[in-house]
C-alpha cells in the first residue's frame, strides 16, 4: 500500500504548491493536461490544501455509488451555498440528502410533460422573434446571453409556474441568478470566509436581491397552498405545485417555506449554470458544421412537418440524428468538467491509502474523452451515437461518459435538460442559418462554475430555403 504522499504530481513550491500553475478560467484543462502526465490518480497542492485528482471511469462510479454515507460533496462549497441562503439538494449531506432526494426527483418527474411544452413553446417564441429581427437588421447576437434568458424563463415556468419574462429589459430573475453565481464564484475562492464578519457592497446588493425573490416566493407558496386545498390538481403543471401536492414538506410555516424554497433554488440554480452552456456548444458545433446542420434540418422537418406549434418540438425526441448530436456535443463539452468529493472515512483509492477529508477533484470529462474509452475520442463524430450499429466504432464504453454524474446521486434534472436542449436545436436548425462574428479559434472553453463558452456571437439568417420553416 502506498500513501498519500507517493502519489506522483507537478513539482510544487513552499507555501503556494500548485496554485501559481492554476488559473481558475483553465482549471479542467490544466487538470485533464496533468492527468495525460500523471496518470489516473495525482497530487496537488493549493497553497496548503491538499488534493487528490482521479480520472479512473471504475474507480469514480465506486465512490460516487457509496455516497452519500463513504464520501460526501465539498464542505467548503456546502458552506458557501448555505451561507448564501441557497442550500439545495446538491449540496445536502448524510440523512438530510436521504430524506430530501426523493421530494426533489419525484417531483419533478410529476409535472405534466403538455403543461410545461406549451409554457416551453411560449418562451422559445419569444427568443425565435429576437433572432429574426437580429437576422433582418444584421445585428450581431450574443447567443450566449440570449440562452441565459431563455434558460431563466423555462426554469421558472418548470419551478414555479411563473413567467419571468427574462427577455424584457429589467427582469429581475436574470440578475438575481447573475448576481447569486458570481458571488458563489468569487468566494469559492476566497481564503477567508469574509462574509461571516463583514459584508462588500456587491454582498449587500445580492442579499437585498435574494430576499425580494425570496419574499415574492413565499407568498406565491403560500397562494399556490390555498388553490390548491380549494381545489386540489391530480396533474400539476410545475414543479411547485408538485411538491405541495405530492409531499408533506411540512405544514404552512416558516420552515416549510424555507425547504421549499431551497428546492426551488435547487431547479433555477442548477438550470442556470449548465443548460446555456450545453445549448451555446451544440449552437457552436452546428455554426462550425453546415453540411451536419442541413443533415439535421432534413431530419427535423421531416419529423415535425409543416407545424408551427413549438409546443410540438418534443417530436425531435424521435430523431435519432439530431439526439445523437447532443450526446457527442455533450462528450467534448459538458458543463461539468470536474467535481470535488471528500472521504468520510481514511480510505483507499488505486493502491494509494488517502486521509480522510482530503479533497477529491474528479474529473467528469477526462475519462469520455479517452481512445481507450470512445475511438478516436478528440473528434466530433454524432454518428457513434447513433442506434442504427452499422456506425458504432469500438470502443464506445458509455460507463466512461458521465455528463450527468452516477447514481445514487447522479442528476435528476436529466430528462428535463435533455428536452430543452432539443428543442432548442429544433428550433434553431428549422429557423436559421448561422456563422460565427469572431474568429472560431476565438470561442474557447472557460471554466467559471460549469464550462461554458467564453462568448459566442453568431450572425444570424432567417431560414429561406424551405417555405415550411416556422
Ligand atoms: C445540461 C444540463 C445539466 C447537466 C450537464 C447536469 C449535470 C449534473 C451533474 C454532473 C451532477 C452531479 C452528479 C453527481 O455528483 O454524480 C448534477 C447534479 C444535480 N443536478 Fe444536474 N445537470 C443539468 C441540468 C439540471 C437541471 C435542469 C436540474 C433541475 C431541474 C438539475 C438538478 C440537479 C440537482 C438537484 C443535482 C444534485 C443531485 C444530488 O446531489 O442528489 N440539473 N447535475
Amino acid at each position: 500500500m502506498n500513501t498519500y504522499q507517493q502519489l506522483p504530481g507537478p513539482p510544487q513550491l513552499p507555501l503556494v504548491g500548485n496554485a501559481h500553475q492554476i488559473r481558475p478560467q483553465r482549471m479542467h484543462q490544466i487538470l485533464e493536461h496533468w492527468a495525460n502526465r500523471y496518470g489516473p490518480l495525482y497530487r496537488i497542492k493549493a497553497g496548503h490544501i491538499p488534493m487528490a485528482i482521479l480520472s479512473d471511469a471504475p474507480t469514480i462510479h465506486q465512490i460516487f455509488s457509496t455516497r452519500p454515507h463513504r464520501f460526501r460533496r465539498l464542505a467548503k462549497f456546502q458552506s458557501i451555498v448555505t451561507d448564501l441562503g441557497v442550500p439545495g439538494l446538491f449540496v445536502a449531506e448524510g440523512d438530510d440528502w436521504v430524506q430530501q432526494r426523493p421530494i426533489f426527483a419525484g417531483a419533478l418527474n410529476a409535472v405534466n410533460p403538455s403543461a410545461f411544452n406549451l409554457k416551453m413553446a411560449v418562451s422559445l417564441g419569444r427568443l425565435r422573434d429576437k433572432w429574426e429581427q437580429a437576422a433582418t437588421s444584421g445585428e450581431v447576437v450574443d447567443a450566449y446571453r440570449d440562452l441565459q434568458l431563455l434558460v431563466a424563463d423555462l426554469a421558472s415556468q418548470l419551478a414555479l409556474g411563473v413567467d419571468a419574462n427574462a427577455f424584457a429589459s429589467g427582469a429581475e430573475l436574470p440578475h438575481l441568478l447573475d448576481l447569486v453565481t458570481a458571488k458563489l464564484v468569487q468566494r469559492l475562492y476566497v481564503p477567508v470566509p469574509y462574509w461571516r464578519f463583514f459584508r462588500l457592497p456587491s454582498d449587500r446588493t445580492m442579499d437585498n436581491a435574494l430576499a425580494k425573490y425570496r419574499h415574492q416566493v413565499y407568498a406565491l407558496v403560500h397562494e399556490v397552498r390555498r388553490r390548491l386545498e380549494a381545489a386540489p390538481v391530480s396533474s400539476p403543471s410545475c414543479y411547485l405545485e408538485a411538491l405541495i401536492t405530492r409531499e408533506r414538506v411540512g405544514e404552512c410555516d416558516e420552515h416549510s417555506h424555507r425547504a421549499i424554497f431551497n428546492h426551488i433554488g435547487g431547479v433555477l440554480m442548477e438550470s442556470w449554470n449548465t443548460l446555456p452552456n450545453a445549448m451555446a456548444w451544440t449552437l457552436y458545433y452546428l455554426t462550425r458544421y453546415p453540411t451536419l446542420a442541413t443533415q439535421m434540418r432534413a431530419e427535423v422537418d421531416a419529423a415535425l412537418g409543416t407545424t408551427k406549434d413549438m409546443s410540438g418540438y418534443t417530436a425531435v425526441e424521435r430523431c435519432p440524428f439530431l439526439c445523437a448530436f447532443v450526446d457527442e456535443v455533450t462528450r467534448l463539452k459538458p458543463s461539468i468538467t470536474f467535481s470535488s468529493v471528500e472521504p468520510l472515512e481514511d480510505t483507499v483509492i488505486l493502491g494509494h491509502s488517502i486521509p480522510k477529508g482530503t479533497v477529491i477533484m474528479v474529473l467528469h470529462r477526462y475519462p469520455a474523452i479517452q481512445n481507450e474509452n470512445f475511438a478516436d475520442g478528440g473528434n466530433f463524430d454524432p454518428t457513434r451515437w447513433l442506434p442504427d450499429a452499422t456506425h458504432r466504432r469500438c470502443p464506445h464504453e458509455t460507463a466512461a461518459f458521465l455528463r450527468f454524474g452516477v447514481a445514487p446521486r447522479n442528476c435528476p434534472g436529466e430528462g428535463h435538460a435533455m428536452q430543452q436542449i432539443r428543442a432548442l436545436l429544433a428550433l434553431f436548425c428549422r429557423n436559421f442559418d448561422s456563422q460565427f462574428a469572431v474568429p472560431a479559434s476565438q470561442i474557447v472553453e472557460q471554466q467559471e462554475l460549469t464550462m461554458r463558452p467564453a462568448a459566442l456571437p453568431l450572425h444570424l439568417r432567417r431560414r429561406i430555403s424551405s417555405p415550411q420553416a416556422t
